[in-house]
């Protein structure tokens, strides 16, 4: 894709941290974003700092099953006129042992992390493939090569969706809709350390927000890209996992 002015993109999550920086990065560069997530005060400074590049989509992607993922595409459709690019950023963990999590919080971040993703990318795919063109980026962590104690559930959720994304890269070959996979390590300056079952945690921070935002962008308009490790040290841990089998505590 020839840069980021003029392209109609859905960024989930983008109200805060990673979804929320991609959405002004976009916005400001002549991009039009639909951003979809539950914090409608937020979703609105958004829609007022960047007027007709901005469009919030209030939406709950932990609804079971997400019902407002079956209207993302007609709101596109009236807000940007199209779509080229999905983002599937939102995500949230809540630390802890599995059995010390009520059902409402695994299935909760089973249906954000995963399940949602899955459901939103199968309709954004009913359109892109109509028009054989268009980009799927999926962000996922280092969390899905390395065993975190305490981010059981998530971490499988995150796993889920990413075997989803790199299998679709292939059942999607040839048809001009490209898979973008990003593996971030925990991330300096967003607000998802802030849930309270991470109270008293303290986390080695292995990159900010400006390079996954970067590392996004650039998997965007590069054709060449396909996955997307931030830093590229995370890929190496995960191979050297696939070995030895890491795990690790925060
Ligand atoms: N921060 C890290 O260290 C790190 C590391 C690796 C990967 N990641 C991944 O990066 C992605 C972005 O997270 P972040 O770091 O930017 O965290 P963040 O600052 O907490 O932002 C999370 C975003 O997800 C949205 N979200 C959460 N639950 C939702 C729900 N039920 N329905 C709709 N939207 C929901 C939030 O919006 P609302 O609350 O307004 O709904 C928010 O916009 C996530 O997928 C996360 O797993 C983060």
């Amino acid at each position: 894709m020839e840069g980021l002015s003029g392209l109609r993109v859905i960024v989930t999550g983008a109200s805060k941290g990673i979804g929320r920086l991609l959405s002004s990065r976009l916005a400001s560069s002549g991009a039009r974003v639909l951003g979809v997530a539950r914090s409608v005060d937020r979703l609105r400074v958004l829609e007022e700092r960047f007027r007709g590049f901005f469009y919030g989509y209030p939406c709950d992607l932990g609804e079971q099953p997400c019902r407002c993922c079956d209207g993302v595409v007609e709101e596109a459709l009236r807000r940007l006129g199209g779509i080229d690019v999905l983002v599937n950023n939102a995500g949230y963990a809540v630390y802890g042992d599995v059995y010390s999590q009520s059902l409402d919080d695994v299935l909760g971040q089973v249906y954000v992390n995963m399940v949602s993703a899955i459901h939103l990318t199968r309709r954004v795919l009913d359109y892109l493939l109509e028009k054989n063109r268009g980009v799927v980026v999926f962000v996922l962590t280092g969390a899905v090569y390395v065993y975190v104690r305490g981010l059981t559930v998530y971490g499988a959720a995150k796993a889920g969706l990413s075997y989803f994304a790199e299998a679709l890269r292939h059942e999607l070959e040839g048809t001009g809709v490209r898979v973008v996979t990003v593996y971030p390590g925990a991330v300096k300056g967003t607000e998802f350390f802030s849930h309270p079952s991470f109270r008293g945690k303290k986390v080695k921070w292995s990159t900010s927000v400006e390079k996954v935002v970067d590392a996004i962008i650039r998997g965007i308009v590069d054709e060449r890209v396909t996955r997307i490790h931030v830093p590229w040290w995370v890929g190496l841990a995960g191979k050297l996992s696939q070995l030895f089998g890491l795990t690790v505590s925060i």
